[in-house]
C-alpha cells in the first residue's frame, strides 16, 4: 500500500466518499464496511481507515495516516503539526454564538457562561470581542444546556439551523465557516510527494467539478 488516508466517520463521511467517487477513487469496501477498520481501494493501492475527527489529526500528525479528512471545526479547535492542503468545500456549515431572545448575551452585566464542545474556538471569539467569559465544556447536544439554565449562551455548529430553530435559539454571530480539509504528514509529503500530489489533484478536479 503506498498511501494510507484517515476519514473521518459521521457527519462528514458519506460526502467524503462520494468525494472521492467523483475523484476516481474506488471505495466499495469502505461504503461496506462492516466492523472492519482498515479498508483497501479498489482502483488505486490506497488503504484507508475510518476515524473520529480528533483522532484524524493524531493519525496524520505522528504519520500513522499519510493524508487526513477532516472538518475545519476540529483543526480549528486542536493545535496540530501538519500541512493543510486542500479545501474539499463540502461538509459545510458554521460555528455560531446562540442564545435565547431574552439573555441579552452581549450586554448582560456580570460573567457570561458560554456552553459548547468548542472550548478553544469559543475562548479566541469571545477574547476577540474583550468578553471575560466562562466556558462550560459539554460534550453533546450543546443547545440544551442554555435551555435549562447551565448557560446564558452557546458557541456551536449550525449546518441546518433546525435544531436552534426547533429551541427557539437565536443566531446572534457566525464566527467562522466550516468545511472539510484535506490535510497531509509533513514527512509524507517529502517521502511520498508524487503520490500525495495525485490523490490532490484528484480531489480537486472533483472539487472544481461540484463549482
Ligand atoms: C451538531 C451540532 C448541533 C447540530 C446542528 O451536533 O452540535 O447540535 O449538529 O445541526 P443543524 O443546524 O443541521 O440542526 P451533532 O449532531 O454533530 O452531535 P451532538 O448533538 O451529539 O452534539
Amino acid at each position: 500500500m503506498s498511501l494510507r488516508i484517515a476519514l473521518t466517520k459521521g457527519r462528514l463521511e458519506d460526502k467524503t466518499l462520494t468525494m472521492l467517487e467523483q475523484a476516481g477513487y474506488g471505495t466499495e469496501k469502505v461504503r461496506n464496511k462492516g466492523r472492519a477498520l482498515v479498508l483497501s481501494d479498489t482502483v488505486h493501492p490506497i488503504e484507508y481507515v475510518l476515524v473520529k475527527s480528533n483522532d484524524c489529526i493524531t493519525y496524520v500528525e505522528h504519520g500513522a495516516a499519510d493524508i487526513g479528512v477532516v472538518g475545519k471545526d476540529t483543526l480549528l479547535e486542536n493545535e496540530g503539526d501538519y500541512y493543510e492542503m486542500l479545501d474539499l468545500k463540502t461538509g459545510k456549515c458554521c460555528f455560531i454564538v446562540a442564545a435565547l431572545p431574552q439573555a441579552q448575551l452581549f450586554s448582560k452585566k456580570g460573567r457570561v457562561r458560554i456552553g459548547t464542545k468548542y472550548p478553544h474556538v469559543a475562548r479566541q471569539y469571545f477574547l476577540s470581542r474583550n468578553m471575560d467569559v466562562e466556558i462550560i465544556k459539554i460534550d453533546g447536544s450543546v443547545e440544551l444546556s442554555p435551555l435549562i439554565g447551565l448557560v446564558d449562551g452557546i458557541v456551536d455548529i449550525m449546518e441546518t439551523g433546525s435544531t436552534l430553530k426547533a429551541n427557539a435559539l437565536q443566531v446572534l454571530d457566525v464566527v467562522s465557516e466550516i468545511s472539510a480539509r484535506v490535510i497531509v504528514n509533513k514527512a509524507s509529503w517529502k517521502l511520498k510527494k508524487d503520490e500525495i500530489t495525485q490523490v490532490l489533484a484528484d480531489l480537486k478536479k472533483a472539487v472544481d467539478q461540484n463549482a
